[in-house]
């Protein structure tokens, strides 16, 4: 028969799940929500391929579940910190993301979250809804411009040089980048690549873009918010991971940095009882970075593409070698 995809929600974008419908037998949790574990295990007994999320870890477990039917796992994400990719490897299951189609969303979204940090808008939006509007006033809801300033990426692949293209445009002064290998297209963006506490040191504004691995596991933490400036910004639309997120707190309420702005956070969602829901100084988003329409029907069509691709043993479009 056709082989069997499973996918781990119901609302995925329709113009991804329609290609695999063309040739695959569709299975999936019927809700819009992340399968429970239980559910997932129990579901994916002799699927070929597994249309999953970031929301959804994939380790050996989910493999002995799915069984030897197993051909290739495509996750809807860049990031592939929740897939166990040496498990995959050593079982010759294909694994597929999608780099590239979502990097303009993401680095808009970060600029958003950037500026939205910066010059305090939904502080501001709160003060005019909640009667705290009683006049134009000179130094009220100011916040450090980006023309003249510094703005440092921790990361440097494709959504960090999106980030720097974008933030030059503000006429910033410098852009400096930490990352493990040298860049090329830094040149030509006029990134200089520094060492991380000179990143710390030297930026007012801080952008973690950085892949989560074992490298950059809460390099944010304690030390390195005390080595930024006091009047840094913090933003990161990477992974939580990268952040000693308890460090973060301390340093937004102590006033060791002066703002962040969050698009991811652990754990994911933010329990609403997380303190960094009550500081006036942290900005929280809810892991929108790729959320621009367009971005999310090309990844969910690439999702589809890789799990075809691989099924059909073809090479992938975009496959995690
Ligand atoms: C989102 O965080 C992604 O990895 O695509
Ligand atoms: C502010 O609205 C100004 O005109 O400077």
């Amino acid at each position: 028969g056709r082989p069997i995809v499973y996918i781990t929600r119901s609302d995925m974008p329709e113009c991804g799940v329609n290609l695999l419908k063309k040739e695959c037998d569709v299975k999936y949790w019927p809700k819009p929500s992340p399968v429970p574990r239980e559910e997932f295990l129990k579901e994916i007994s002799g699927a070929a391929g597994i249309y999953c999320s970031l929301t959804d870890k994939i380790d050996k477990d989910i493999l002995d579940a799915a069984g030897p039917s197993l051909r290739v796992v495509a996750t809807i994400s860049v990031g592939y910190d929740h897939i166990d990719v040496q498990e995959c490897k050593k079982r010759g299951i294909k694994l597929g993301y999608t780099p590239d189609v979502l990097t303009d969303a993401t680095a808009e979204l970060t600029l958003a979250l950037l500026l939205s940090t910066s010059r305090r808008l939904p502080e501001a939006q709160h003060e005019a809804q909640t009667g705290g509007w009683v006049s134009w006033a000179p130094t009220w809801m100011t916040g450090p411009g980006l023309a003249g300033s510094t703005v440092g990426i921790a990361g440097f692949g494709r959504i960090g040089q999106a980030v720097a293209r974008r933030v030059k445009a503000f006429n910033t002064a410098r852009i400096l980048y930490w990352n493990r290998s040298v860049r090329p297209e830094a040149k030509e963006i006029g990134a200089v690549k520094v060492n991380f506490d000179e990143l710390l040191t030297e930026s007012d504004f801080v952008i973690c873009c950085a892949a989560l691995v074992p490298e950059t596991k809460e390099i944010f933490n304690k030390s390195a918010f005390e080595k930024m400036k006091k009047s840094a910004i913090f933003v990161n639309t990477s992974r939580g991971g990268t952040v000693d997120q308890d460090a973060l707190i301390e340093s937004l309420k102590n006033n060791t940095i002066r703002a962040a702005g969050l698009d991811v956070t652990t754990p994911e969602p933010l329990p609403l009882d997380s303190p960094l829901f009550k500081l006036k100084n942290c900005v929280v988003l809810p892991h929108i970075g790729s959320a621009s329409i367009e971005a999310r029907d090309i990844m969910s069509e690439l999702t589809a593409k890789n799990i075809l691709a691989a099924i059909q043993g073809t090479d992938m479009p975009a496959e995690i070698k």
